[in-house]
């Protein structure tokens, strides 16, 4: 599928202007496309308990969800300035569930996406769970 990285960095930075973030005053937000063309987002929603935090990418996720499911297939995460923003760790492991290793994340308009697997290798994955849990082997 053919990605406008453009169109999609735009709705993260449509998403961002919609954080709620008094308390770091980073606004982020993150966009995605889905294998049936769907464009899902989520902004950073902080709360004065500061590790409640919830990422834009929590969002994302469950608007991805919400609205039907699939296959992630590309994600541009922006701050308020519109810019790229490489996605924290937790969220890395959140997007390699809805997209899989192939999941292509944003880098900016000067160099090209990298695929969660180049951001997150080695990853847990939901297989784990099936081959390593007690009482399987
Ligand atoms: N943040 C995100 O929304 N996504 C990330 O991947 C990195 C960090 C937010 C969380 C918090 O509201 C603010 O950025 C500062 O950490």
């Amino acid at each position: 599928m053919e990605v406008d990285w453009p169109a999609l960095r735009r709705e993260a930075a449509a998403a961002a202007s919609r954080a709620y973030a008094p308390y770091s005053r980073l606004s982020v937000g993150a966009a995605g496309v889905t294998d049936d063309g769907r464009i899902v987002s989520g902004c950073n929603v902080e709360n004065a308990s500061y590790g409640l935090t919830l990422c834009a990418e929590c969002g994302l996720v469950s608007a991805f969800h919400r609205s039907g499911g699939g296959r992630l297939v590309a994600a541009s995460i922006v701050a308020g300035d519109g810019e790229a923003l490489a996605p924290c760790g937790r969220c890395r492991q959140l997007l390699y569930e809805a997209g899989g290793p192939g999941l292509l994340v944003d880098s900016g308009g000067s160099r090209p996406p990298a695929s969660l697997a180049e951001l997150l290798p080695a990853a847990f994955r939901p297989g784990d769970l099936e081959e390593r849990r007690a009482g399987t082997s």
